[in-house]
């Protein structure tokens, strides 16, 4: 009989670690791991090494970061999804990514199932999960962390006796998960909403007195909503966020602190380091304000906050995605031109705005000279759009003297 095969999406932490042997004793196949570069900084030929310490049959490293960014990345900034107001979902546009690569790679090495190290509480198993069963449904999705049942001390000691290297770091082992898109932070003392977040939990961004005492000003260009240029010099799309997450991170903008509705049921605070998304999504909503009309503007708002749940609950890989991503690729025609930020003390400012399909013209709103907004026609304008306000105070209300 041949052997059967799992692919595991394998990010070299405790949890993927011990999974490995893990699966390989409880379904006696071989395991494969996965990990994809999506931008999180670490050292993933380390990574490679450690997943096959642990057992596995094979361990591969994809580079997806160009694909994360363009087929990712992109389509959220021009959606300006953000969820619950704060959250530009680094962590929940991976997902579908690592789920299609994984899918790739089982249906190339002719695996039965796909595997992840997600528990039970979280939004990651969701996302994993529901996109496996848009992409392969014929696959079986095991999650060892939600069967397994071990406590972290038994995590440790299983790991222990399997020759599995454990970090036995002193201080808080916070989890986290990063790509270039942001940073997530979660668990030990941030898990008290009244604590403030220790700087122990952060690594992109400075807090504000460590940051310069003079502002910062860049100016992103953007052609159909994608920044392509920093000031003034063309940039690759990864290269343009990494870039961003370092400068506005230095300082100190895209700290988040938010209490979460997870879709499990779950309120939970959330810890995110976001500097890029958030330079951008500024950027971005600003170059719009110039380029949309305000029909187009508020509808797009509506539809953000409906993008950024289902992005958030898993559902990218649905039509009702496909379908939000044409409206909004449609509105992106004309969002082309540039953007001047400035950030300073954790804060990123718009300082201007210009395009050359900019709706805002000068001749109508100065109140200078050259001014050619026809003054005498708002008198008739008003008495049409005051027409029904007359007719119901005549009718009903009566004047009102107070
Ligand atoms: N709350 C975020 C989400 O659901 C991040 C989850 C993963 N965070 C982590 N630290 N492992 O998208």
């Amino acid at each position: 009989m041949p052997t059967k095969k799992i692919v595991l999406a394998y990010s070299g932490g405790l949890d993927t670690s011990v999974a490995i042997p893990w699966l390989r004793e409880r379904y006696t196949a071989d395991v494969i791991a996965l990990t994809l570069d999506v931008g999180q900084e670490r050292d993933l030929s380390a990574v490679r090494q450690k997943a096959l310490k642990s057992g596995a049959a094979k361990a591969m490293v994809v580079d997806a970061k160009q694909e994360f960014a363009q087929e990712f990345v992109w389509p959220a900034l021009q959606a300006g999804a953000i969820y619950e107001g704060v959250y530009p979902l680094a962590t929940a546009l991976a997902r579908p990514l690592i789920a299609r690569h994984q899918v790739r790679v089982a249906l190339a090495e002719g695996a039965y199932a796909v595997a992840h190290g997600c528990t039970g509480k979280g939004n990651d198993q969701v996302r994993f999960d529901v996109s496996t069963i848009a992409l392969a449904p014929q696959l079986e999705v095991i999650a060892p962390a939600r069967l397994w049942g071990m406590s972290r001390d038994e995590e440790k000691e299983y790991a222990r006796a399997r020759g599995i290297p454990v970090p036995e770091s002193a201080g808080r082992t916070y989890s986290v998960d990063e790509n270039l898109w942001g940073r997530s932070i979660e668990g030990e003392d941030l898990e008290d909403p009244w604590g403030e977040p220790p700087e122990a939990a952060f690594a992109w961004t400075r807090p504000v007195d460590k940051t310069p005492e003079k502002p910062i000003y860049l100016e992103i260009e953007f052609r159909n909503g994608v920044p392509i240029a920093l000031n003034g010099e063309e940039m690759e799309g990864v290269a343009l966020v990494l870039h961003l997450n370092r400068v506005a991170g230095e300082c100190g903008v895209g700290r988040v602190d938010h209490v979460e509705n997870r879709l499990v049921g779950i309120k939970s605070r959330e810890v995110y380091e976001a500097p890029a998304a958030t330079v951008l999504h500024a950027a971005h909503r600003a170059l719009e304000t110039l380029t949309l009309s305000k029909e187009q503007v508020r509808l797009k708002d509506l539809l953000a906050q409906q993008y950024a749940d289902l992005v958030y609950n898993g559902l990218w890989f649905t039509a009702l995605r496909e379908d939000l991503n044409a409206f909004v690729q449609s509105t992106q025609r004309f969002v082309s031109g540039a953007v001047r930020v400035r950030l300073h003390r954790g804060a990123c400012v718009v300082a201007g705005r210009k395009s050359p399909h900019a709706l805002y013209q000068m001749a109508l709103a100065t109140y200078g000279a050259g001014d050619q907004f026809d003054h005498r026609a708002a008198e008739g304008f008003i008495k049409v759009y005051g027409l029904p306000v007359r007719t119901q105070t005549q009718v009903q209300l009566g004047p009102k003297t107070k």
